[in-house]
C-alpha cells in the first residue's frame, strides 16, 4: 500500500485545473516515480459557481485559503492564485506552518523570491517554483542540475508564451495586435493584467529568476532593463524578415567583465537561428555554458497542462526528499545559500549590441551621406542598409540600416544628431540585434 501524501491548491483556474488532471490521468505513472499516491485533498477558489477544466468530485472545494494552510493532513500547498497578495502572506503562513510550497508565481518569486527562500529554509520547508519559468519546459532543473558542472557565460530566452503567440501571428497572418491578444487570453496563455505579458514584465520575471539560477546571485528584479513588444510594428517584422532577420522577444542575461546585463526587449534574432523559429506560444531557453557549449530548452511556455506538467514535477521532486534531513535539500537557486554573490549590474547604456535601425527621411540628395557620416563620426559600422520609398509620418523615405555592435549610449547619441537633421521626418526606430554565437 503505497503512502499518501495530500496537496492542498489555493488557486483553480487554468494552472490548478490542469493540475488536477495531469495528476488524474498520470497517478500510476507518477506514483511509480515518487512512491507516494499523491491526493488532491482541497482546492481554495475565489469564485465557487465558475466552470472548472477538471472534475471537482474528489476535492473538497473552500472559498478560505486558511481551511488549506491550517489542514494538518495538508503536506504541500500549491499556491496558482497569482499576484503579490494574498498570495505571499498565504505562502509566508504556509512555510511557517511546515508545508512544503509550490509557486508559479514568477512575479512574486522575482520581486521577495530573497524573503521567500529564506522562510523556506528557517522553516525546514522546500519552496519549489519550476512553473515560474517558461511553462512546462524543466528550466529550473537544467540549470540547478544538470548545467552544474559550467559557467554559465549568457543565457537568451523567449518566455513569454503570449508575447511570441503575439509576434507569431502577425507576422504570418497579417493579423492585428488586439485580436491575437484576444485569442490568446482565450487560450488561457496571458496573465490576468496582459499589460505584464505585452510590455515584457512578465518575462523580466522570469529572466530575473534566471539569470539569479545561472549566476549564483540573490534576485535582483529592479535591475532588469525591460521593454516589451506593443511597438513593433507590421513594417518592422517584414523589413527584418528582408534582411534575413525575424524579430523576438527575448530575455537576456550575460555575466561580462563589468557585472551582468539582465535585459527584455524586442530583437532581431539570424533566421537561422534555432531560437529565430520558436513560434507561436513556444518558449525556449539557449545557455551558454563553458564547459558544454550552448544548449537549448523547448516548450510550452504557457498553458492548463503544460504548465501543471512543471507543478506536477515539483511534487514529484518533493516527495522525493520527504524523508531526508531539510538540510540535504537542494538550494532553491542552486548555489549554496551563504554562496549567493551579487554583482554589478551593467546598465542598459553600456550594453554594447548591433541595432536595425528605421530612419523616416525625405528623399532628397544627400541625405544617406549625412546618415552615415554621423554614424562613422561615432565609429559605429553599417552592415546592411535598405531604402523603401513609403508615404508614413509625411516622410516619403524609410532607410533601414544595420549596424556593427555598438555601446548603446553611444547609437542613442548618434541617433539623437541624425534626429536632428532637416531632412530626418520622424523618431527613428531602434531594436537590438543578436547574434546569440
Ligand atoms: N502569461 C504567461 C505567458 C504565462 O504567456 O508566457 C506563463 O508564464
Amino acid at each position: 500500500m503505497l503512502k499518501v501524501v495530500k496537496i492542498g491548491l489555493l488557486g483553480l483556474g487554468t494552472v490548478g485545473g490542469g493540475t488536477v488532471n495531469v495528476l488524474e490521468r498520470n497517478s500510476q505513472e507518477i506514483s511509480r516515480r515518487c512512491g507516494y499516491q499523491i491526493v488532491v485533498s482541497k482546492a481554495c477558489a475565489r469564485d465557487m459557481s465558475r466552470a472548472r477544466i477538471c472534475s471537482t468530485d474528489s476535492l473538497q472545494l473552500t472559498s478560505n485559503p486558511d481551511d488549506i494552510i491550517n489542514d494538518p493532513e495538508i503536506q504541500i500547498v500549491v499556491e496558482l492564485m497569482g499576484g503579490e497578495e494574498p498570495a505571499k502572506s498565504l505562502i509566508l503562513a504556509a512555510l511557517a506552518n511546515g508545508k512544503h510550497v509550490i509557486t508559479a508565481n514568477k512575479a512574486l518569486i522575482a520581486t521577495h523570491g530573497n524573503e521567500l527562500f529564506a522562510a523556506a529554509a528557517s522553516n525546514k520547508v522546500i519552496l519549489a517554483y519550476e512553473s515560474a519559468i517558461a511553462g512546462g519546459i524543466p528550466i529550473v532543473k537544467a540549470l540547478r542540475e544538470g548545467l552544474s558542472a559550467n559557467k554559465i557565460e549568457w543565457l537568451a530566452g523567449i518566455i513569454n508564451g503570449t508575447g511570441n503567440f503575439i509576434l507569431t501571428e502577425m507576422r504570418d497572418k497579417g493579423s492585428a495586435f488586439e485580436d491575437v491578444l484576444k485569442q490568446a487570453q482565450q487560450l488561457g496563455y496571458a496573465e490576468a493584467d496582459p499589460t505584464f505579458d505585452v510590455e515584457g514584465i512578465d518575462a523580466a520575471h522570469k529572466l530575473c529568476i534566471l539569470a539569479s539560477l545561472a549566476f549564483g546571485m540573490p534576485l535582483n528584479f529592479e535591475r532588469v532593463y525591460t521593454e516589451g513588444i506593443s511597438k513593433v510594428t507590421p513594417l518592422d517584422l517584414t523589413y527584418a524578415e528582408e534582411l534575413g532577420y525575424r524579430i523576438k522577444h527575448l530575455g537576456v542575461a550575460r555575466k561580462t567583465d563589468d557585472g551582468v546585463e539582465m535585459r527584455v526587449h524586442p530583437t532581431l534574432v539570424p533566421k537561422k537561428r534555432l531560437l529565430a523559429n520558436v513560434d507561436g506560444v513556444m518558449n525556449a531557453v539557449l545557455v551558454k555554458g563553458n564547459a558544454v557549449g550552448a544548449t537549448m530548452y523547448y516548450g510550452p511556455g504557457a498553458g492548463a497542462d503544460a504548465t501543471a506538467s512543471a507543478v506536477v514535477a515539483d511534487i514529484v521532486d518533493i516527495c522525493r526528499q520527504l524523508e531526508i534531513s531539510s538540510d540535504q535539500y537542494l538550494a532553491p537557486l542552486g548555489f549554496l545559500s551563504e554562496q549567493l554573490k551579487d554583482l554589478p549590474n551593467v546598465s542598459i547604456e553600456q550594453v554594447k549590441t548591433a541595432f536595425y535601425l528605421r530612419l523616416s527621411v525625405l528623399d532628397k540628395p544627400g541625405v544617406m551621406a549625412a546618415i552615415t557620416a554621423i554614424l562613422a563620426n561615432n565609429g559605429i559600422s553599417i552592415e546592411a542598409a535598405l531604402q523603401k520609398e513609403i508615404e508614413q509620418h509625411g516622410a516619403n523615405t524609410q532607410v533601414i540600416l544595420l549596424t556593427g555592435s555598438v555601446v548603446e549610449q553611444l547609437l542613442v547619441s548618434a541617433l539623437a544628431e541624425i534626429e536632428s537633421l532637416d531632412s530626418t521626418t520622424g523618431p527613428a526606430v531602434r531594436i537590438r540585434v543578436e547574434s546569440l554565437q
